[in-house]
């Protein structure tokens, strides 16, 4: 579903990624992990290209981009933007449009994509509602949910774009523990439906209990990668035994 090979990506002088591999298959549901600043999120962002690596080739749904160190050309932004319509992203901060109710948040991928949105469309985006539990709300502005309710609704705007595979920076980092479950919940079932996704998470709960794997990553390497049972159990590598004391 998506393979990620030998990420580089250095912001001027320091390398925060060096040389990160990572292969999910359909319906995983993998979890990084690791220390704050160890660049998990860069790494999120470079599989949709939100963050251009310097290096390293990324294949998802089968659209690769080559990266050897050249310029980002336009060719290069043509493919990302193809390769962006296949993978769906929620983050921490849910970055819904404050200015637009939850359904238009919600219609306006489709809006933007395919111009005018048609009454299936309204109610296909209102079948995502419901799924996330959102359908009674669907006409209130962001401002006026709870932020699980917000990450619900950022949940079900990606969704609108039928992604295969859904990221996700620590979803539910920005909620307390009551709403998260809420949000956790909706992953859960996307998980039951076979949707392929990939959290970086400090919820070494969820982490546990949630994924098919987890991979440690500290200071821009993937240290160990391996089912919960094995990760957290039985880690090979130092840091990874030091992480987890410190976090379980
Ligand atoms: N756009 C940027 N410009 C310069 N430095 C950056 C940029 N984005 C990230 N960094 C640096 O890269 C390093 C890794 O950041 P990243 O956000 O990927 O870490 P992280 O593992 O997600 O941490 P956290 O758990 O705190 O979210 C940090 O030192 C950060 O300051
Ligand atoms: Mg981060």
């Amino acid at each position: 579903m998506l393979s990620a090979q030998n990420v580089h990506k250095s912001f001027g002088e320091g390398a925060i990624l060096s040389g990160v591999s990572l292969e999910v298959r359909k319906g995983e549901l993998i979890s990084i992990i690791g220390p704050s600043g160890c660049g998990k999120s860069t790494f999120l962002r470079c599989m949709n290209f939100l963050e251009i690596p310097d290096r390293g080739t990324i294949t998802a749904m089968g659209v690769t981009i080559d990266r050897q160190g050249g310029p980002w050309r336009r060719a290069d932004e043509h493919m990302a933007h193809k390769l962006r319509t296949h993978v769906g992203m929620v983050f921490q901060s849910f970055n819904l449009f404050p200015h637009l109710s939850v359904l238009d948040n919600v219609l306006l991928g489709p809006r933007v994509v395919k111009g005018e949105h048609s009454q299936t469309e309204r109610d296909e985006a209102m079948a995502l509602l419901e799924k996330v539990g959102l359908g009674r709300v669907a006409q209130r502005y962001p401002v006026s949910l709870s932020g699980g309710q917000q990450q619900r609704a950022a949940i079900a705007r990606a969704l609108a774009m039928r992604p295969e595979i859904m990221l996700y920076d620590e979803p539910t980092s920005a909620l307390d523990p009551i709403v998260a479950e809420e949000v956790l919940n909706v992953m859960r079932t996307l998980d039951d439906e076979g949707m392929t996704q990939i959290v970086v998470t400090h919820d070494m709960r969820f982490a546990q209990v949630a994924s098919d794997h987890i991979v440690y990553m500290d200071g821009g390497h993937v240290i160990e990668a391996g089912p919960p049972e094995t990760l957290c159990v039985n880690p090979v590598d130092d840091r990874t035994r030091r992480f987890l004391r410190t976090v379980l």
